[in-house]
């Protein structure tokens, strides 16, 4: 086992879990003040560890430590520093602790692989500001979409306003996409965020794929009336409309296997007690391993909130946001990874992740391979969300002997 990095890693976690834009929970969005205090003490440590850092146009924060020729090619590893509302202190920064850690050890052991290694504290994967996933990844991968610079938050600030503010550039997000030629993959430590590693009792596994999903912005537009005068026959709720869908999306999702749908923001307006919904929006999540399953629902759920609209005599608007396919994990990466983790575990598991993770975006780019950490009753995105001392130094134990196998097999 390399030095115990597991207590530092642990430590590091309670730190930045402290950086917060809200009050009581853990909150941190793309380009906020919050994330700009994320990025100067996670670049700290990149420093610590020997590494130069960088901020790229849209805010990703890089480190980079040199490989034992100017021009090695790079290896890139890391995850998302933005989380979601009331987050865990896990989802995103394990990932980009447990590779400085990584760094840090050839850093203080003076070891120079012939790859160059950046470390990526990615800006935005959860899209929790702007509902647009991806942003930092796809900006590195070259897939940004400059349309959705336009895109406000809930003050009414543009994505591109955002981060100008952050000392980033709208005009030229095309220079953070990286060079494709100079990369060797890249690869993401993360909380599995489900139960399966515990309930096989393993500390890591290795991802397969990444499903595919789609996020829709859906509204029913109904009428606006009094509480107490407008007879029930008379109404056009369009809260009662997305309510009807919402469980219809339930039961959709329930009969497909393998479907998962998700409605997890609604909000009515004008929002008073005494005033018949006008105006209802809601989020729409679908994800499935294969994309053709996933598009299907998709439509399927469409023609279902059409049905709804029509028979209630209320307008519905739907507007995808953001889809992504599903993408496979690289196979010379994943073995390198297997054959690193058969040195911990007698048992290596492979498992598809239901969720979604920069490597997805970075799939554009490069190969890439993640290594799944085992977490508490599968439990994230919730304040509750847990990884042991124990199992993140097995995972930096794993990611160490990975860079090891991958410098033989590169020499
Ligand atoms: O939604 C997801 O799967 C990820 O946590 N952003
Ligand atoms: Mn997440
Ligand atoms: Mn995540």
């Amino acid at each position: 086992m390399i030095p115990d990095f597991a207590t530092t890693v642990a430590q590091r976690l309670d730190s930045l879990a402290q950086i917060s834009e809200e009050d009581g929970g853990l909150t941190r969005t793309f380009a906020s003040p919050a994330m700009r205090r994320a990025n100067e003490l996670v670049g700290e440590w990149m420093r610590e560890a020997g590494m130069s850092i960088r901020t790229d146009a849209i805010g990703n924060l890089i480190g980079h430590y040199s490989g034992a020729t100017p021009d090695a090619k790079i290896l890139l590893l890391g995850s998302h520093l933005d989380t979601v509302r009331d987050a865990g202190r896990f989802d995103g920064a394990l990932g980009v602790l447990v590779a400085i850690a990584c760094v840090q050890h050839l850093h203080e052991t003076k070891t120079r692989p012939p790859f160059a290694i950046e470390v990526v504290g990615l800006a935005d994967e959860e899209g929790l500001r702007f509902q647009s996933t991806y942003l930092g990844s796809r900006a590195m991968a070259g897939t940004f979409n400059t349309e959705d610079l336009k895109r406000t938050d809930v003050h009414g600030v543009t994505m591109a306003e955002a981060i100008r503010g952050f000392d980033g550039n709208p005009d030229a997000i095309g220079t953070a996409r990286m060079d494709a030629s100079r990369l060797i993959g890249y690869v993401e430590v993360h909380i599995e965020q489900g139960p399966v590693l515990e309930r096989k009792n393993l500390a890591v596994g290795i991802v397969s794929a990444i499903a595919g999903q789609t996020r829709v912005r859906i509204s029913f537009i109904g009428e606006a009336g009094h509480a107490g005068t407008i007879p029930m026959d008379l109404r056009r709720d369009s809260l009662c409309a997305a309510a009807e869908f919402v469980l219809a999306t339930e039961s959709l999702a329930q009969a497909r296997s393998g479907l998962v749908a998700t409605v997890g923001e609604i909000s009515a307006r004008p929002g008073a007690g005494n005033v018949i919904p006008g105006e209802t929006i809601l989020s729409l999540d679908v994800r499935h391993p294969d994309d053709a399953v996933r598009r299907g629902a998709c439509a399927d759920l469409k023609s279902c909130a059409d049905k709804i609209a029509a028979g209630r005599s209320v307008i519905v608007n739907w507007e995808t946001v953001h889809e992504i396919v599903s993408v496979a994990c690289e196979r010379r990466l994943m073995s390198l990874l297997e054959s690193a983790t058969k040195r911990y575990q007698n048992e290596v598991p492979i498992l598809s992740s239901g969720a979604g993770h920069d490597a997805a975006a970075m799939a554009a780019i490069c190969p890439v391979a993640m290594l799944f950490v085992r977490c508490k009753g599968g439990i994230s995105h919730n304040p509750a969300e847990f990884a042991s001392e124990a199992d993140i130094g097995v995972a930096v134990a794993v990611m160490n002997d990975f860079l090891k196998l991958l410098a033989a097999e590169s020499e």
